[in-house]
Order: structure tokens, then sequence, then C-alpha cells
């Protein structure tokens, strides 16, 4: 009896929680492109919040937000995910657009990605319209404003859009600089920078080790991505410490923390994270959108309120924890001052599933600072 009960209120907290986040679908420009989203919705009353745009990984899709969302209200922000090109029922590239991903001439390429950051910056500016999403007033300790929350290989289409923010209409461009107060790079991995990876990285994908059936190679990558990883001492900086390879034996990975239908609703094994690891191809383009949306000066004096971080978990998979190391030389490099970092203690690459709390507090520390 006692058990039903309990189980007649987790069903109903359960539904009230999918139901408090609203869908939608915006088209994104003259060929009816959309991209669908998740929306928390405005916190109740009339109290002032910030907007969180935030973009997904591979294999993941929105959905992965779902916990911070929940939480989103309670905390005076709104969490819009975006679902990125194919997943979730955006609209999926096109044959054309894979044709030129695999093999297009340089300026075809760069212009398939100046599309895709154009898409997403149309996305904001038509959703802060259509919501009236506030300015921010230059106080960093107020609310209003956006943040673009860029995560994994999501980066890829973040970069993108900072990158090409002189490419949209004036309007848009001036209510985006009116509103951009934070842009964070969480969990890249170098190669989502059009940079190298290190000779010792390894993924769970046919193209590190071809006896992982290709078939599966996406169900492989989603569970050792969201594994924990005992690293060595990451202060080092030394490549060699990193575990590579091999999770930790001692806690469960973030996929064992889903339900069945979240895994079924949330995890996606098509062609889409496929499609997302061919662009890691596209190294040129995506680098020069790294470089511009950190270190080129112009164009961040186009965003003036925009401050840039990258963060990791210390358990994450290989891939963040080495990255941080490289886009931290590069902002030495580039004098300083650029790009400002954060390592997260004890979390691993989904931390915003794991640790939807920390994750809300850590994502608060870097838009109110
Ligand atoms: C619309 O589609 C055509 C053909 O696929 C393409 O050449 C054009 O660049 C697209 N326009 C936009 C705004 O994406
Ligand atoms: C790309 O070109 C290669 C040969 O250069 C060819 O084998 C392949 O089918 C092409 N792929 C696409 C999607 O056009
Ligand atoms: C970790 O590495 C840093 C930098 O090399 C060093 O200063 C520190 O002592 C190391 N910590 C431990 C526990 O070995
Ligand atoms: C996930 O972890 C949280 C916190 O440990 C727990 O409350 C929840 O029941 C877990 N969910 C699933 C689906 O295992
Ligand atoms: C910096 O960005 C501006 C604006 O997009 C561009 O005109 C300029 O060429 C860029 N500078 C460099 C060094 O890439």
């Amino acid at each position: 009896m006692r058990a039903h009960l309990v189980l007649v209120v987790l069903i109903a907290h359960l539904v009230s929680f999918a139901s408090s986040l609203s869908q939608g679908s915006l088209v994104v420009d003259d060929n009816g492109t959309q991209l669908t989203y998740t929306d928390s919705g405005a916190p109740s009353g009339s109290q002032s919040y910030t907007t969180i745009f935030a973009v997904h990984g591979m294999g993941f899709n929105g959905g992965i937000f779902s916990k911070i969302q929940a939480l989103a209200p309670t905390r005076r922000f709104r969490i819009v995910a975006v679902n990125r090109r194919g997943y979730a029922g955006s609209t999926p590239l096109s044959t054309f657009e894979q044709n030129v991903i695999l093999n297009g001439t340089a300026e075809q390429r760069s212009e398939f990605s100046q599309t895709i950051g154009v898409e997403l910056l149309m996305f904001m500016d038509t959703f802060i319209q259509q919501h009236d999403i506030p300015v921010f007033n230059g106080d960093r300790n107020s609310d209003g404003g956006v943040a673009l929350l860029a995560w994994s290989i999501g980066n890829m289409a973040g970069l993108a859009a900072v990158a090409h923010i002189v490419d949209v209409p004036e309007a848009t461009q001036s209510r985006l600089a009116a509103r951009l107060r934070t842009f964070i790079m969480q969990e890249s991995s170098s190669n989502a920078l059009g940079l190298p990876a290190p000779p010792q990285n390894w993924v769970p994908l046919d193209i590190s080790d071809p006896t992982i059936p290709a078939a599966h190679q996406y169900t492989a990558f989603a569970q050792w991505v969201s594994a924990y990883f005992d690293h060595g001492n990451l202060s080092s900086k030394d490549p060699n410490v990193i575990s590579w390879v091999v999770p930790s034996s001692f806690t469960p990975f973030t996929v064992f923390n889903m339900s069945r239908s979240q895994y079924d609703s949330i995890v996606d094994t098509t062609d889409n994270p496929a499609l997302d690891a061919d662009q890691l191809a596209l190294t040129s383009a995506l680098e020069a959108n790294y470089r511009a949306s950190n270190f080129n000066s112009t164009l961040r004096s186009i965003l003036p309120h925009m401050e840039n971080w990258f963060i990791t978990g210390t358990r994450s998979a290989s891939f963040g924890p080495y990255c941080i190391w490289v886009v931290e030389d590069d902002n030495a490099a580039a004098g300083g001052g650029f790009v400002n970092f954060k390592t997260i203690d004890g979390v691993n690459h989904l931390m915003h599933w794991d640790f939807p709390e920390l994750s809300v507090s850590v994502y608060q520390s870097m838009i109110f600072s």
C-alpha cells in the first residue's frame, strides 16, 4: 500500500516535471529551416531573470539539460535547450550539406560553418523578440540578458555563432549585443576547436578502434563519455596523467542514472552523432571560429558585455581536461584576459545531469561575474 502511494507520488512528480517544459520550434532562415527547443519558461511573477541558451553535444539532444531546466525558475533563470540540426525534430542536414562537410571546397565548408552559426544567432534573436527577453543593463550583479552555453561538440555551433555575429542583420546584431553577457564553453574537445588531439587521444568509435562495431559505436560513446575517470594530478598539465581510455571502477556512468525512457528520449545513436563527428573535419573553419570568438579584439568589442569562460570537470573524459590546457595556453599567448577558466572538482562530462544544483550554481557564478 505504502509502496503504491510512493509510486503514485513519484509518477505525479515525473509528469509535472516533464510538463513544466514547453516545446517549440523556430524558423531560422528563408528556406524554412527549423530548430526545435524546450523552454523552462519565465520564472513566475514579475521577477527579473536571465536566459541561458544551451546547445547540446554529440549523441545527446537538448533533453540532457532537462534537470537544470527544472531548477531554472527557482534560480531566476530561464533555460532554453535548442536542438541542433537533425536532433529531436530540428531540420536534418541536407544531402548537399552532408556532401559539403565531407567533400566540399574550403570555401563551401566555411560557408556551411557560417550557416550553422547564423542559424543559432537567428534562433536566439527570434526567441528574444517573441518572448521580450530583457536586455543586460551592464551591472554584472543584475539579472537580465542572455548567456550562451555550448557543451561538448556543441561548441562547434556556439563558436560558429559568436564568430559570425558580423554576418547577421544589424538589428539582430544589436539585440544580441545588448543581451549577450556570458559565453560558456563547457567541456569542448580540442578537435571541436579545429585543433589537433594529442597522440594519446582515444574514443570508443571506429576512428580510434576499428574493431568496435560501427552499428554500436555511438552507444559505446554515450556510455564512455558519461563515465567518471580517475586522472592523475591535472595541475601538472602533463597529458600522461590523463586516463585516456579506461574509466573509474568506482562511480557509475551517468547513463546508468537515466531511466529507460529518459535514455530513449535523450540519447541519439542515429546518423546525427556521425554527422557531428564528420564536421570535426572542418578544421580550418572551426579554428577560425574559435580564434575569432575568443581572441579577436575587434569582434569581441562588437559584443561588449560578453565574458568568455572555459570549464571542465576533474573526472571528465580525457578531452575536456586536455582542452582546457590548450585554451589556457592560447589565452596566455594572446596576452591574457580573453577567457576565464574554471575546473570543477569531482564532476564529469555530464555535470548538468548528475549535479544539476551544482551546475546551476557554477553557471550563475560565471554569469554574475
Ligand atoms: C536555401 O537553400 C538553397 C539551396 O539549398 C541554398 O543555396 C541557400 O543558401 C539557402 N538559403 C539560406 C538562407 O540558407
Ligand atoms: C566524397 O569523395 C569521395 C572520394 O573522394 C567519395 O568516395 C565519396 O563518396 C564522396 N562522398 C560524398 C558524400 O560525396
Ligand atoms: C600537482 O602538480 C603541481 C604542478 O606541477 C604541483 O605543484 C603539485 O605539488 C602537485 N600535487 C601533488 C599532490 O603532487
Ligand atoms: C539519479 O541520481 C539521483 C541522485 O543520486 C537519484 O535521486 C535518482 O533517483 C537517480 N535517477 C535514476 C533514474 O537512477
Ligand atoms: C577580427 O574580426 C573582424 C570582425 O569580424 C574582422 O574584420 C578581422 O579581419 C578579424 N581580425 C583577424 C586578425 O582575424
